[in-house]
């Protein structure tokens, strides 16, 4: 064997290791997530119709676990679904349909833009790996509830209703994430509708969110008589002119899903700019792990934000797909983040309750989960994982 074929040989049975590896600790350790969500509900006297998931760790060490209306209620079941997709084990397919069907209430819930986070990860993934009907309708009625918040004067969806002194109109850049949603629903009703709201507000944050460096704000709030922007505002970032690191991460994502669903260049090349801006930041630091704003004040003595970094890595291979000049930079730093990731972010096993990931931070000017676990982390690990499975194994992920 040449000393090049086998050095190929074992950088990809490295890879391989990395994604087995990854995903034997976390059948181990989400058994313990599951034991211990049961154990909280039982000491809150709560059942899992009123508190389905677990979301974080508190300050204090105890598991947080959380209502179905909460926005991050969608990402444990679908890991369960991520955990059934790897494994094709049974238990891990009743689980994921069990607490799935926790949520069917979302459907007709038309008080936040986090549709698409709470059903798409959920019913979605459920519905791409069943087929199932029942899980098709509940995704087309809480399509429909989420159209209810689009606007198209703005030409964009509602993201949120608090704080109505401040905001008229408030756009967050997370809300991109929802609309994956939206272009699944056209497609599996043939009604254009959906789509033709997600490419509004895709194309209405790409003029307004970002700044000349392809940095993004975090809220645009918008006049609603005019459609005019009235504020570009940070809500989880250090400041407004700063670049809270989940929402480049969120843009990132985003954009490079609506290239996949309506192939207009004009998305692909704001994803390949975001990458620019993410990849090349002075404050990145060189295991790739962001700090939670890329101006936090005290960089380095500031908390990271593993969740970040596991959204990046998952939108780098999908974009490594589509850009053929940055192909191999995209592929190989989401394997750094996520060989990172396993090797140092995670606890051990059988500790923080069963979470795969430490140190990812959810809202610091709140100062609210900081530095700990919290679970969309633990969900786009998992999905970077699977789609770094299957770019090595068919090249390809949709
Ligand atoms: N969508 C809220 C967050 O990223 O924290």
């Amino acid at each position: 064997m040449s000393v090049w074929v086998s050095l190929l040989t074992a950088c990809s049975t490295n890879s391989e290791q990395l994604v087995q590896s990854s995903f034997d600790f976390a059948d181990k350790q989400l058994r313990i997530l599951l034991e211990e969500s049961d154990k909280v509900r039982l000491a809150e006297g709560k059942t899992p119709v009123e508190k389905p998931c677990p979301r974080n760790i508190e300050p204090d060490g105890s598991l947080r676990m959380i209502a179905a209306r909460d926005w991050c209620s969608g990402f444990f079941p679908g890991i369960l679904w991520y955990m059934y997709e790897y494994t094709k084990a049974p238990f891990w397919e009743t689980n994921a349909k069990t607490y799935t069907e926790y949520l069917e209430p979302l459907r007709f819930y038309k008080g936040t833009h986090d549709l698409g986070f709470m059903l798409y990860c959920s019913y979605g993934n459920g519905f791409r790996l069943t087929q199932s009907d029942a899980y098709k309708a509940v995704l087309i009625d809480g399509a429909e509830s989420l159209c209810t918040r689009y606007d198209s004067i703005i030409g964009c969806i509602k993201s949120w209703d608090h704080n109505k002194d401040k905001w008229q109109f408030p756009v967050i850049i997370d809300n991109m994430m929802n609309l994956e949603f939206l272009f699944e629903v056209s497609k599996i009703t043939g009604n254009n509708k959906y789509k033709q709201i997600a490419i509004s507000h895709a194309n209405t944050t790409m003029k307004n969110h970002f700044r000349p460096d392809f940095s993004s704000y975090h809220v645009i709030d918008y006049d609603t008589i005019t459609g005019a922007v009235r504020n570009k505002h940070t809500h989880q970032g250090y400041a407004h002119e700063s670049a809270w690191a989940r929402g480049q991460a969120w843009g990132l994502y985003g954009f490079t899903m609506c290239y996949r669903e309506t192939n207009d260049i004009h998305y692909l090349q704001q994803a390949e700019h975001i990458a620019n801006f993410i990849l090349n930041h002075p404050n990145l630091p060189t295991d790739l792990i962001p700090f939670w704003d890329f101006d936090a004040p005290n960089i380095p003595n500031e908390p990271r934000d593993a969740s970040a970094a596991a959204i990046i890595a998952s939108a780098l291979y999908e974009l490594s797909t589509y850009s053929p000049q940055n192909e191999e930079l995209y592929r190989e730093k989401a394997d750094i983040i996520l060989t990172n990731l396993s090797n140092s972010y995670r606890p051990s096993l059988g500790e923080m309750h069963g979470f795969l990931l430490h140190s990812s931070t959810g809202h610091w000017p709140h100062q609210s989960e900081i530095n700990v676990p919290i679970i969309y982390a633990d969900y786009y690990y998992l999905e970077a994982l699977l789609r770094k499975q299957r770019l090595e194994q068919k090249g390809k992920l949709f």
